[in-house]
Order: C-alpha cells, then sequence, then structure tokens
C-alpha cells in the first residue's frame, strides 16, 4: 500500500492544482446574490449556449425573460427548458432574426407594444466566422448580426429603456476585438478579399465601440451600457470553423481546452453579473473581461472612429430617416 502512496498523492496534488489552475483561467461565479424579482429582461440569441443559460440564471433571480431567437422551434424549446427546471411561467420566446432589418424592427414594436417595461437587454446573439454571406438588407453577415442587428435593436427600444430606468444594456463582444479594426472603407467586404477571422475581430471591435458612444449619449438617463467578454467557452459558436468539426484538433488540443474552456454555465455568471449586481449601478461605458473591468483595445476608445461609426451605423440601418417606421436601404459607403 505505502509504496502507491506518492504517486497517488503526487497524482492527487496535481489533478487538485489543475482543478485551480482552470478555475483561475476561466474566472469565477456571479459573486452577486441580487434577485431581479419582476423585472423583465430580453437575451437575444437565447435558445443556446450562453444567451440560454444567462437567461435560465435571471430567471432563477426573479426575472421576467424574454427569449429572442430566430428560430422559433428551438427557441420555444428552450423557453420550456428554462420552465421546466424552475416551473417559472414568465418565461416568454419571441421571434428575432438579427440577420432583416424588417424582423428587428416588427420585434421592437411588439416589445414597445406589449411590454410595460424592460430592465434589462442583453444583446448576446452571434455568428462567428462563417462564410461570406449576407444579410437580408445586404451587409456582410459578422458586421450585420453581431453589430448592426443589436445597433439598430437597441436604439428602438431605447424610449422604453429609459422609461424604465434604472435599466442596464449589455453587449456581449470579445477579447478577438484586440485583433480588430474598423475599415470604414469597405465596412461590409465589397472591396477586400473576404477573411472570416478579421470580420469577426471587426464586428467585435464595433461592439466595444457603439458601447463607449451610446454610453456617453445615456449619461443621465438612468439607462447603463457595458460590454464584456465571456471568456472561451464550449458552446456552438464555434459551428462555422475546421477546428469545431475536425476529430484531430479535437483531439491534439483537447486537453489546452479543458484548461481553458469554460462551460456555458461559468461562462454566463459575467453576463448575468453585469446585470444583477447592485455594485455596478451607474457603472456605464466600461469593458468586462469576465467578472473583472479592464481597459479594451486602444481602437476601441478612440472616440472618433465611435462618433463615425455609430454615424455610419445610422446611415446603414436607415435610423436617422425613420425612428420605428419601415426603412429602405442606403448604398453603402464609397
Ligand atoms: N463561446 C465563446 O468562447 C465566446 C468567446 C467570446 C465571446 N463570445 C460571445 O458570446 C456570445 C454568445 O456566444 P455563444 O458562445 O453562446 O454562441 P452560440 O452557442 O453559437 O450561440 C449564439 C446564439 O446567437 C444566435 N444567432 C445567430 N445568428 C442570429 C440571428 N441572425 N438572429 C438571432 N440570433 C442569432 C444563435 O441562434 P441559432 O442557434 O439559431 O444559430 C444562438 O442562439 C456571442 O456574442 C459571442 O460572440 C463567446
Amino acid at each position: 500500500m505505502n509504496r502507491y502512496l506518492v504517486p497517488v498523492s503526487v497524482l492527487g496534488t496535481a489533478v487538485g492544482g489543475a482543478v485551480l489552475l482552470k478555475d483561475y483561467v476561466a474566472g469565477g461565479a456571479c459573486p452577486s446574490k441580487a434577485t431581479i424579482q419582476g423585472k423583465t429582461v430580453i437575451v437575444t440569441g437565447a435558445n443556446t449556449g450562453i444567451g440560454k443559460t444567462c437567461a435560465g440564471q435571471l430567471e432563477q433571480k426573479g426575472g421576467n425573460i424574454i427569449l429572442a431567437c430566430r428560430d422559433m422551434e428551438k427557441c420555444e424549446a428552450a423557453a420550456k427548458d428554462i420552465r421546466r427546471e424552475t416551473l417559472n411561467p414568465r418565461v416568454n420566446a419571441r421571434h428575432l432574426d438579427l440577420a432583416s432589418l424588417k424582423s428587428v424592427r416588427e420585434f421592437a414594436a411588439k416589445i414597445i407594444e406589449e411590454e410595460q417595461q424592460v430592465h434589462v437587454l442583453i444583446n448576446n446573439a452571434a455568428v462567428m466566422r462563417c462564410p461570406h454571406w449576407t444579410t437580408e438588407d445586404g451587409f456582410e453577415m459578422q458586421f450585420g448580426v453581431n453589430h448592426l442587428g443589436h445597433f439598430l435593436l437597441t436604439n428602438l427600444l431605447l424610449d422604453k429603456l429609459k422609461a424604465s430606468a434604472p435599466s442596464r444594456i449589455i453587449n456581449l463582444s470579445s477579447l478577438a476585438h484586440v485583433a480588430g479594426h474598423i475599415d470604414f472603407d469597405d465596412l461590409n467586404w465589397e472591396k477586400r478579399k473576404y477573411n472570416t477571422k478579421a470580420a469577426y475581430c471587426q464586428s467585435k471591435l464595433a461592439v466595444v465601440l457603439f458601447t463607449k458612444e451610446l454610453s456617453r449619449r445615456l449619461q443621465g438617463t438612468g439607462v447603463t451600457v457595458n460590454a464584456l467578454h465571456p471568456g472561451v467557452a464550449r458552446t456552438e459558436l464555434g459551428r462555422h470553423t475546421g477546428m469545431h468539426n475536425s476529430a484531430f484538433s479535437s483531439f491534439m488540443l483537447g486537453p489546452m481546452f479543458w484548461l481553458l474552456v469554460k462551460s456555458p454555465q461559468l461562462a454566463a455568471q459575467p453576463s448575468t453579473y453585469l446585470a444583477v449586481a447592485e455594485e455596478l449601478e451607474g457603472i456605464s461605458g466600461k469593458y468586462f473581461d469576465g467578472l473583472k473591468e479592464k481597459a479594451p483595445a486602444s481602437e476601441a476608445e478612440d472616440e472618433e472612429v465611435a462618433r463615425r461609426l455609430w454615424a455610419e451605423s445610422a446611415r446603414l440601418v436607415g435610423l436617422e430617416m425613420s425612428h420605428g417606421s419601415s426603412v429602405r436601404r442606403q448604398p453603402l459607403p464609397k
């Protein structure tokens, strides 16, 4: 028995150390015990991954949850899953396709008409590294869904959020934004060779710039807006990447992934934290890496770029022409 003692305790220490390291690398659980009894929360892209898990966590904190998804079958199934666990009837599925300005406008109009208040908007949905697809309105898909769709949605819901203040907007960005650059000459990848990775990074940089500019515009309204990187998580986000589908890379990178990759439960903690924490009341225009506020990339801090992106985004989604009615697509910038 004695000769096994040393190897077993070494193994135990190694496993314990690896688990501690994983927890350290992945970031911890939401430290706030605050509840949001009766508050209305919208989560986009809530049928799977971080969005679905976050919706469940916020429902457990007492919120009335609206899951906003493009596939109603998956959306209803997710709502049912969340209701089943908690028996809460205040979980509803609504249709929202962020790749369609018409759909965004229809969703927002319904929310404005049917919901008395909206206290939390979590712009969570995203598409990553998809082929060179375009949205219904002709925008490059990652820029169109991750940034423009949420830009329009948020603007259309601003009056409701202001009337419900104190209220919060949470924008899911990514650490990938640090590799991003806003190319105003070709926002929609019509002139350059398409690069799926650079397009994702641009879209996530746009999310941080939007957060910063919106926060400046919302000063004094009681509505806060922050951006976050949830950490690297085991979700469906990599569905368009080769690595996701390759058994070889899964095998080779598996152990490293185990160490670095979060469960959706852990990756949803930052969104939940930003939505509920009392200590974050009034905090706005910040970027969080997990649960901690951090400085974003320097381009994300550039106020001139943020102002220009706002103006360009408003033009592309037709916000300056009409606020709430149907819009025509404007010509892309030359
Ligand atoms: N997972 C990570 O490692 C990681 C790292 C950094 C940042 N993030 C960010 O975290 C957020 C959540 O990602 P996730 O990992 O949970 O990804 P996910 O599992 O792929 O979930 C993405 C969600 O977005 C929805 N969506 C995609 N296109 C849409 C559209 N046109 N209209 C409406 N919904 C749409 C998807 O719906 P369908 O199922 O119908 O496609 C899905 O519900 C994203 O903003 C992502 O960029 C994730």
